[in-house]
């Protein structure tokens, strides 16, 4: 049988913070799918595709990492693609409610399970909505992204 997990979210851009538990997850399961939400109610950076292709190259190196979009209900994708198992990172105390809500909701709604994994301290503090934020006033993000991505930023915030 082989043991598939997912990895959700926005991922606009992926961060290194993400690739910490991306790359992890990838150690402990057979399969990882990291799923990109298609979200039309918020504004993003990087288009599904655009992010999905990043995502792609930047965990080809793991060697069974897929990534797929999906909008909707996240245990329904779950469902669809036969995976019982959702991976978070949590990287403080206060990402706990809200996570926990969701992860019991989840459970709640489908019986899809979600496994909390803690954040590498050296990310702790970091989200792509405060990265794209320090980018866009010239700050320096360089470490906190993979190169490709860092490009890209740069490239997209400096039109
Ligand atoms: O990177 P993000 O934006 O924090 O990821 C959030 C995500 C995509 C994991 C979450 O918003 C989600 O699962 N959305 C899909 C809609 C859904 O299933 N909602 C019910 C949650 S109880």
């Amino acid at each position: 049988m082989v043991r598939r997990v997912v990895c959700p979210g926005s991922f606009d851009p992926v961060t290194n913070g993400h690739l910490d538990i991306i790359g992890r997850t990838s150690r402990l399961y057979d399969e990882v799918v990291v799923a990109v939400l298609i979200n039309i109610e918020k504004k993003s950076l990087f288009t599904v595709e655009e992010r999905i292709e990043m995502l792609q190259e930047v965990t080809k190196e793991y060697g069974n990492v897929r990534v797929e979009k999906f909008h909707g209900l996240l245990v329904d994708f779950a469902k669809q693609q036969g995976i019982p198992t959702i991976v978070k990172g949590l990287r403080a105390v206060s990402d706990f409610d809200y996570e926990l809500q969701m992860a019991q909701l989840n459970y709640r709604m489908s019986g899809v399970e979600t496994l909390f994994m803690s954040t590498n301290p050296e990310y702790s503090f970091l989200s792509s909505s405060r990265l794209k934020e320090i980018a866009r006033y010239g700050g320096d993000v360089s470490g906190l992204v993979p190169d490709l991505v860092l490009r890209l930023l740069v490239e997209r915030l400096r039109g």
